[in-house]
């Protein structure tokens, strides 16, 4: 039986991560404040869940709101932490119907306590579901968990529990936050910007990066499977030849 995304099983991805962007313009485009792009774009997420579950993708790992983006004015910030709120309070009961494993890797600690509590809820009640492992990055930073990562490492040695000459890459790895979850093959960003914006800089060393136009309201299943063609058309070399 063919894959739903077009892609053969044994081609597909194992860890698509996203970088969610466009939600303003999508807005300005029609008028619209940009909070109703942010609204709009959260339902860009059960699309994109969807499309990795039934294509058997495993690992989800999605940009949501960075370190950089507390920077933007109050009133967007809230209605952000807001709709987290309600994405979690809207959705829980569908992520444990279909069967989803929700994770969360940023300063947890700076989301509003309501928001917070929500989520660390929806993880620990989904922590036993197998579908899908999906990650929502909030208020992270790459270059932050690296420092993250650095101090609990230097923590370790002085406590004698770790010798520094067996630090290693899979020393950096178990203790970044993603520990555990494989590194990303394939890291779309959508509205047509060429950066990474210090998203995951350790793990997509080598991913394969699709970077769409589309703004990431307009993005939907087919977009997501459009991308998982592409990486199966690209040849991963590794440094080899
Ligand atoms: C992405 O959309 C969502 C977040 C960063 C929270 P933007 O809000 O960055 O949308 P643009 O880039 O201004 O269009
Ligand atoms: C990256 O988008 C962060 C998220 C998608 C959450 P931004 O819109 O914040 O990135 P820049 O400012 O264009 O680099
Ligand atoms: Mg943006």
């Amino acid at each position: 039986m063919s894959n739903p995304s077009g892609v053969p099983a044994d081609k597909l991805p194992r860890h698509i991560a996203v970088i969610m962007d466009g939600n303003g313009r999508w807005a300005r485009e029609r008028g619209l404040p940009r909070i109703e792009g942010h609204r709009r774009g959260s339902e860009s997420v059960r699309a994109c869940t969807a499309a990795c579950m039934e294509a058997g993708v495993p690992y989800l790992t999605l940009y949501a709101f960075s370190k950089e983006n507390w920077q933007r004015p109050a009133d967007e910030v809230g209605a952000l932490m807001l709709l987290l709120d309600r994405f979690l309070a809207e959705r829980t009961a569908e992520i444990m119907e279909r069967n989803i494993r929700l994770r969360a890797i940023g300063h947890l600690g700076d989301l509003p306590d309501k928001a917070r509590r929500r989520l660390e809820d929806t993880i620990a009640k989904s922590a036993n579901n197998t579908a899908l492992t999906l990650t929502l990055a909030l208020s992270y930073g790459a270059r932050t968990e690296i420092v993250d990562a650095a101090r609990e490492i230097a923590r370790e040695v002085k406590a004698g529990t770790l010798d520094p000459e067996t630090i290693d890459e899979n020393t950096i790895a178990s203790h970044l936050y993603t520990a555990g979850v494989p590194d990303p093959d394939l890291l779309v960003r959508t509205s047509g910007e060429m950066r990474i914006s210090n998203f995951l800089l350790w793990q997509i060393s080598y991913a394969e990066i699709v970077v769409t136009p589309k703004l990431w309201p307009d993005f939907a299943k087919e977009d997501l499977f459009a991308a998982m063609q592409e990486y199966a058309r690209r040849n991963r070399r590794y440094g080899g030849i």
